[in-house]
């Protein structure tokens, strides 16, 4: 039989500048909201409250050295290329660009490290396919503006679009406008840089916020069709989809909702307005959204090219708030533990046939392409002896991640390509652990910034060498 993937299939990994880069101050790069952040437990409570996060000292970041991929990136893509990807996924870190997010004029050191960086991708035939904001909304604007919830920030945003997407015209083609744009409801400090006032309705300010990212997110991509047509704009949601907890009716409505409150962003990224459901859901949690006729006609006009998402697990909800005091802790979602799967170190739920349950839901949905730019697992490696890692747990999971996939096409999905997060070992977003590792490519660094930052390979290098010289025939 034919193989389902098609030859043209983008395989690769992905990345994110504030989890990989370091140097963060280095070429007048300005502050990210991940700069503020300590690593273990204390993370948590700095991303909930950014203001005292700003104003403490916690010593040790986790994110100033990262895994230096700044000064390393020609290493690391050499490392990629013998994988054999036909793409990476990373980000522009915005505060490299406008290191106060509302400079009048762009960092010229910032956009050169960038044209090194695509460049080199290039000339090893790696295709950069780019989140433009990947928690990285520059740190001076939560400061000067309140983050997300100022309207001001859709100017800024799309300056600095309209800056590199002419900078790297002919060289990016694949665009990303949010990271897991869901996320400001979650993480709002990190997916919105959000600020709360005293007294203020947080679902208002939080659901304001997504809807400046939402006219922002067209807009980019009005400018970057304009600018270039070849480029390719799309949305990228945190997906998995939510399982209710049991056959009642109460839960099915239940999981619905928790459905629709995620796809509520592709919703108007992707068909260009705000769902039905949204008026209610609104009225029931006292909001009202400022958006003007002209906001409506640019989220019309501008819906985006595809669709990617990130697929760590699914998650499973009841009605019942008894029963959702067993809810997990660990993920940004509140989740239950469910009976029929197992969990990862880090509690997540590892649930393969779920990814392809997902898939075929956001093409019945929107009837778009897709795009896997993110699946893996975090888990603790070893190293033995002789240097070697020998994580087939990972290995595991992503083989029975990638044969869902493949089914996921069978079904009739559109798939552009699969990006596994983490390609090479960096900061984890929610812990600021590097023992939380995703990579092929081990990094010797630990918890406490300790290491020599070397780069070596790990089982699983050679293993997804050959699932994509095979182009996934041999998992
Ligand atoms: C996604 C993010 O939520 O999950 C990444 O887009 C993040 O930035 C990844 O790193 C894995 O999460 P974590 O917390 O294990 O790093």
């Amino acid at each position: 039989m034919k193989n389902i993937i098609p030859e043209t299939f983008l395989w690769g990994g992905a990345i994110a500048a504030n989890q990989c880069e370091g140097a963060y101050l280095e070429g007048n790069k300005g502050l990210s909201p991940v700069d503020i952040l300590p690593g273990g437990t204390l993370r948590r409570e700095a991303l909930s409250d950014v203001k005292k996060a700003m104003e403490k000292d916690y010593g040790y970041y986790p994110s100033h050295e990262s895994i230096d991929f700044y000064h390393r990136y020609k290493e690391d893509i050499k490392l990629f290329k013998e994988m054999g990807f036909k793409c990476l996924r990373t980000s522009i870190s915005w505060a490299r660009i406008f290191p106060n997010g509302d400079d009048d004029l762009p960092n010229e050191e910032g956009l050169k490290f960038y044209d090194d960086l695509f460049n080199e991708l290039i000339a090893n035939d790696i295709e950069p396919v780019v989140t433009i904001n990947h928690f990285d909304t520059p740190l001076e604007l939560t400061k000067n503006y309140g983050g997300w919830k100022n309207p001001k920030l859709i100017d800024f945003y799309v300056n600095y679009c309209r800056v590199i997407f002419n900078r790297y015209k002919g060289k990016v083609k694949y665009w990303m406008t949010f990271n897991e744009i869901n996320m400001i409801l979650h993480i709002p400090s990190f997916g919105g840089g959000l600020v709360f006032e005293e007294g203020e309705n947080i679902n208002q300010v939080k659901y304001q916020g997504a809807h400046h990212q939402l006219v922002a997110s067209a807009l980019a991509t009005k400018i970057g069709h304009e600018i270039d047509p070849e480029n390719k704009i799309g949305c990228m949601l945190a997906a998995g989809t939510v399982y209710p907890y049991t056959c009642n009716p109460e839960d099915i409505l239940e999981a619905q909702a928790r459905n629709r409150e995620n796809y509520f962003f592709i919703d108007v990224q992707a068909k260009g307005k705000y769902p039905s459901y949204a008026t209610r859901m609104f009225e029931e949690m006292n909001i009202t959204i400022d958006i003007t006729e002209e906001e409506k006609k640019i989220l019309a006009e501008n819906t985006v090219d595809y669709v990617a998402f990130s697929y760590y697990s699914s998650r499973l909800r009841s009605a019942d708030k008894e029963i959702m005091k067993q809810k997990k802790v660990g993920n940004a979602f509140a989740s239950l533990p469910n009976p029929y799967l197992k969990e990862s170190e880090w509690g997540w739920t590892i649930d393969p046939v779920g990814l392809r349950i997902t898939m075929n839901e956001l093409y019945d949905r929107y009837n778009k392409p897709l795009f896997i730019v993110e699946n893996g697992l975090g888990a603790v490696d070893k190293v033995e002896e002789d240097g070697s890692i020998n994580d087939d747990y990972r290995i595991e999971y992503l083989k029975l991640h990638i044969e869902q996939m493949k089914e996921g096409i069978k079904d009739g999905v559109d798939l552009m390509g699969y990006t596994p997060w983490g390609c090479i070992d960096l900061v984890s977003a929610s812990t600021g652990q590097m023992s939380k590792r995703y990579g092929f490519i081990y990094v010797d660094k630990d918890d406490e910034g300790n290491g020599t930052l070397e780069r070596s390979k790990k089982k699983s290098f050679d293993w997804y060498k050959k699932v994509i010289s095979s182009n996934g025939e041999e998992l």
